[in-house]
């Protein structure tokens, strides 16, 4: 069993046993946030060339495709990617287990469970977020998992849903979860309305509440706490960083990804390592492009994930238009990214053949 695993007893919910702090999970310090059709492998893959240390997470995958769908597809991923967490979508013990044993089989570092999706496709599978009226199946999900597998089994959740939205109900929630073996907590610090707001609208009007988060971090010390929600930057980050665990990025690192070009150094230390630059990112990205062209993969889906990398540079523009139109031209390849690159005045780059030491 893993340092992150350690299973909390009731005595170190109230505080009285606190966890040492060198068994904290470091690795959550930042992460990119599951993302439904945005943080596939692709951009995934594209995203650690900025990034050595964020922790990335799949989109959610539900059990019942895993269990009766084309896994290679679903559950592929480059050994780069590492580390990587997949977002199961279910309620059902028996299949999350399952679930979790071929995820962790298949070299995944953890697998959390998305219990805070609002969607109403998903409220009729009974998951995602309209779980949090029912704690117990929450933790008889969790128990499963966990005694399923070694790796870390994690909660992401919101502050609350409809009229469950007091701070007790999230509380309870949180300990009933703790109890079954979940010592990691990312929190959407808004609630979801279940009826009557697109998931979209879910992500934007309820109001954002990181002093909810904040109590619960203070009243649980014992547990990691993550904080996600509309967080832009890193100097954002790491001014969260001051009171919880960890913090979850969601659009604005796919927007901009180049935002975590500075996370190695600033959320896990590593003062030593000079970040890629841009072009180093496009450079080491072109013989993957490659590589996925020739296995089958279209153009555009490898490219739309890179649309941001010069995102509020005075070529920002130009680059997302001189990719999203190249992308969908007859023969276009890996070359169309030096192209842009070079129309943006981009120097010494060294052209398709990658540079030593990049990882495909
Ligand atoms: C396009 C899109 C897809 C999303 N898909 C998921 C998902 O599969 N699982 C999940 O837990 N949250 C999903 N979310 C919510 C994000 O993980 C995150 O909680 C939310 O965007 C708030 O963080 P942010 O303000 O940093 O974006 C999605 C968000 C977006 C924008």
């Amino acid at each position: 069993m893993s340092a992150f695993n350690v299973r909390p007893s009731s005595r170190d919910l109230a505080g009285a046993v606190a966890i040492p702090a060198d068994v904290r999970p470091f690795r959550h310090r930042l992460s990119v946030a599951p993302m439904m059709d945005w943080t596939d492998r692709h951009c995934r893959f594209f995203l650690r060339l900025i990034s050595r240390h964020t922790l990335l997470y799949t989109e959610m995958v539900t059990t019942a495709a895993i269990l009766h769908g084309d896994r290679e597809r679903l559950l592929g991923f480059h050994p780069a990617e590492h580390p990587l967490a997949i977002q199961l979508g279910g309620s059902d013990p028996e299949a999350l287990a399952e679930c979790a044993k071929i995820a962790e089989f298949r070299g995944f570092d953890e697998v959390n469970l998305n219990v805070g999706c609002p969607s109403p496709r998903v409220q009729t599978g009974r998951f995602g977020a309209c779980l949090m009226a029912e704690p117990e199946r929450v933790a008889d999900c969790v128990r499963a998992m966990c005694e399923a597998v070694s790796v870390p089994v994690t909660v992401k959740t919101r502050i609350g849903i409809d009229d469950r939205d007091s701070y007790e109900d999230l509380l309870h929630f949180v300990t009933i979860v703790a109890e079954a073996g979940c010592r990691t907590f990312i929190v959407h610090a808004r609630k979801a309305w279940l009826q009557g707001l697109s998931p979209k609208e879910n992500r934007q009007t309820p109001p954002l509440r990181y002093d909810v988060v904040r109590r619960l971090k203070s009243e649980l010390p014992e547990l990691a706490i993550v904080l996600n929600g509309g967080i832009q930057t890193l100097d954002e980050a790491e001014r969260h960083l001051s009171w919880c665990d960890g913090v979850m990025i969601g659009r604005a690192a796919y927007h901009n990804p180049y935002l975590l070009a500075e996370a190695d150094r600033r959320c896990y230390g590593h003062s030593d390592v000079r970040p890629r630059t841009r072009e180093e990112v496009i450079e080491d990205f072109m013989p993957y492009v490659r590589n996925e062209l020739s296995k089958g993969s279209r153009l555009h889906a490898l490219t739309r994930h890179i649309l941001g990398l010069y995102h509020a540079t005075p070529g920002g523009k130009r680059w997302r238009r001189h990719i999203s139109e190249g992308a969908s031209r007859r023969g276009a390849s890996e070359a169309l990214l030096l192209e842009a690159a070079h129309a943006l005045g981009a120097n010494g780059l060294r052209g398709n053949q990658g540079r030593q030491g990049s990882f495909t």
